[in-house]
């Protein structure tokens, strides 16, 4: 299991917090190729993997929210896209630039500030949501 990822930032839905799992399992396998120094070679595919997982994770999320009524719904979508477009361009950068200390250390920490952060405060929202109807 990835030792980013912890019980702390479960919302209480099983689907959900699968993906989060899921998704923390990705990141890790970014980092450590990003910290073994590897080269855009073996980083793309792996931003690859990692950002078909969130887009389906988005996705599911989303439909959960729709189903549930949740009343922040628009918010949080607007949330995600803006991920999705700074997860683009994260990737473009590195296919055009390849992987430099700047970019690595960028992808180390926003990726990670952005779903830990994004997880523990939005996404809780939508679990007590759930769990209040
Ligand atoms: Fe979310």
């Amino acid at each position: 299991m990835s030792n980013l990822w912890n019980k702390s930032i479960e919302i209480g839905v099983d689907l959900i917090d699968e993906q989060h799992r899921e998704l923390f399992e990705r990141f890790d396998s970014l980092i450590n190729a990003i910290n073994m120094g590897e080269g855009s070679d073996k980083i793309e595919p792996l931003m690859g993997f990692l950002g078909e997982y969130v887009v389906t994770h988005f996705n599911d999320e989303e439909k959960l929210m729709d189903k549930a009524g949740y009343p922040e719904i628009d918010n949080h979508k607007i949330l995600h896209h803006d991920f999705v477009k700074y997860f683009s361009d994260v990737s473009d950068k590195i296919v055009e630039d390849g992987v430099n200390d700047q970019i690595a250390h960028d992808v180390k920490k926003k990726l990670f500030d952005w779903l830990w952060t994004h997880i523990a405060n939005e996404d809780k929202k939508i679990g007590r949501f759930i769990d209040l109807s």
